[in-house]
C-alpha cells in the first residue's frame, strides 16, 4: 500500500519522530499532614475529607524547599532513572501555578540548578492542567527536529497559596514535583506519544483563581475555589478531550492498559472513568497519599506506577486533567 493510500492515523504513526518516555522521577517533601493534623487547626475531619475527595494525606513544604528546588531534585532522579546525565537535555519545560519568583521562569532556575547552559527552558501555566500542556508542547518541539531531549516537571507549592482559613479548599491540596525525560526518536516502533488535545475556555475564571497576582493587587493572593462549580465540569471536559484523543489515534479505551488522571479528587477520577468504561483496576490512584498537588500530580502518580512496576514498556497510558482557566487536556503515550 502506498502512503497515500494508508490512513491519516495509520500514516502519522509510521512515519512520526516520536517523543518516547525514557525516566521518570519525583519528590515530595518531607513533612506529611494527614487529615487529622489538619482538624486541629480548622473545623473539619478525616471523614469529611476522605468521603468528598478521597485525600487522606499530602506533604507539605518545609523552609528552604520551593518549587524549582523540588522540581530540580525530580528531574534529576528522572535523569537517573533514564540513564541520561544534565548535559544530555536541551529544553526543559516546567509546569507551574507556583513560581519561586514572579520572574525568572522557574524552568531557568532548574536549568541552572542543573549546570544546563545550551537550549531553552520555560514554563508552562495552566494550573492542574499544566503537565498535560508540558507534554504536548514539549512533543511538538522534539517531533520538529528543533529539540532532542526534554525534562518535563510539574512541580508545585501550592500550600504557599492557601487560605489556611477556608476549610472549603485548604484541605484539596498538596506539595510536589515530578519529572519525565521525553527524547526524540525516528525508530521508536510503536512507543512514544501518540496523541495529545489541549483546550481552554476563560470564561470560567471567576469559579476557580487566585485573588492576586503583580498586574493587579502586587501580591501573591489566595486560592479561592467554587468547588461545586468545578466538579460540575471536569467529568465532562476531560472525558470530552480523551474521546478526542482516542479518535485521533484511532483507539479506544479499551485499548488502555492504564490511566493515570490529574489527581484532584476520587470522584471525578472514578466519574471519568466509569463514563468511557475503564475498569477501576486500570486506574492509577495516588491522591490518597499525595491530595491534589495540581501540575505534579500526574508525573507523581506516574512515577509511583512506575516504579511499583505496574507501568511496563509497551503498555498504553493516558493523562488526562482539568484546571484553572479553565483549562483541559489529555495525552495518550505508549510507553
Ligand atoms: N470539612 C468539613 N466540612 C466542610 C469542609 C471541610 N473541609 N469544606 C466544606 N465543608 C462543608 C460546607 O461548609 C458545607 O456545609 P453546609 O452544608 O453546612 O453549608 C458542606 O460541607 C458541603 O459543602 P459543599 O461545598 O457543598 O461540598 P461538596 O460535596 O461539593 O464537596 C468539594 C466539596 C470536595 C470541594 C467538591 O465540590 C469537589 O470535589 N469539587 C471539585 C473541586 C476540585 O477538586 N478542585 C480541585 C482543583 S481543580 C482541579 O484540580 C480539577
Amino acid at each position: 500500500m502506498t502512503a497515500m493510500g494508508m490512513g491519516t492515523t495509520l500514516r502519522n504513526q509510521l512515519n512520526k519522530r516520536r517523543s518516547v518516555v525514557r525516566g521518570v522521577g519525583a519528590c515530595l517533601p518531607e513533612r506529611v499532614a494527614t487529615n487529622a493534623d489538619l482538624a486541629k487547626i480548622i473545623d473539619t475531619s478525616d471523614d469529611w475529607i476522605v468521603q468528598r475527595t478521597g485525600i487522606r494525606q499530602r506533604h507539605i513544604a518545609g523552609p528552604g524547599e520551593t518549587t524549582s528546588t523540588l522540581a530540580t531534585k525530580a528531574a534529576e532522579r528522572a535523569l537517573a532513572a533514564a540513564g541520561l546525565t544534565a548535559a544530555d537535555i536541551d529544553l526543559i519545560i516546567v509546569a507551574t501555578s507556583t513560581p519561586d519568583y514572579t520572574f525568572p521562569a522557574t524552568a531557568t532556575q532548574v536549568q541552572a540548578a542543573l549546570g544546563i547552559t545550551r537550549g531553552v527552558a520555560f514554563d508552562v501555566q495552566a494550573v492542574c492542567s499544566g503537565f498535560v500542556f508540558a507534554v504536548a508542547t514539549a512533543d511538538k518541539f522534539l517531533a520538529s527536529g528543533s529539540h532532542q531531549r526534554a525534562l518535563v516537571i510539574g512541580a508545585e507549592t501550592f500550600s504557599r497559596i492557601l487560605d489556611w482559613e477556608d476549610r472549603t479548599t485548604c484541605v484539596l491540596f498538596g506539595d510536589g514535583a515530578g519529572a519525565i525525560v521525553l527524547e526524540a526518536r525516528e525508530d521508536s516502533g510503536a512507543a512514544g506519544v501518540i496523541g495529545s488535545r489541549l483546550r481552554s475556555d476563560g470564561r470560567h475564571r471567576a469559579k476557580l483563581y487566585v485573588d492576586g497576582g503583580p498586574s493587579t493587587t502586587q501580591t501573591v493572593g489566595k486560592l479561592r475555589m467554587s468547588g461545586r462549580e468545578v466538579f460540575k465540569h471536569a467529568v465532562g471536559m476531560v472525558t470530552d478531550v480523551m474521546t478526542d484523543v482516542f479518535e485521533d489515534t484511532g483507539t479506544t479505551a479499551a485499548d488502555l492498559d492504564w490511566f493515570v488522571p490529574h489527581q484532584a479528587n476520587e470522584r471525578i477520577i472514578d466519574a471519568s472513568a466509569a463514563k468511557l468504561g475503564i475498569p477501576l483496576n486500570k486506574i492509577v490512584k495516588t491522591v490518597a497519599l499525595h491530595g491534589n498537588t495540581s501540575a505534579a500530580s500526574i508525573p507523581l502518580a506516574l512515577s509511583v506506577a512506575v516504579d511499583d512496576g505496574r507501568i511496563q514498556p509497551g503498555q498504553l497510558v493516558m493523562i488526562e486533567a482539568m484546571g484553572g482557566g479553565f483549562t483541559w487536556g489529555a495525552a495518550l503515550i505508549r510507553w
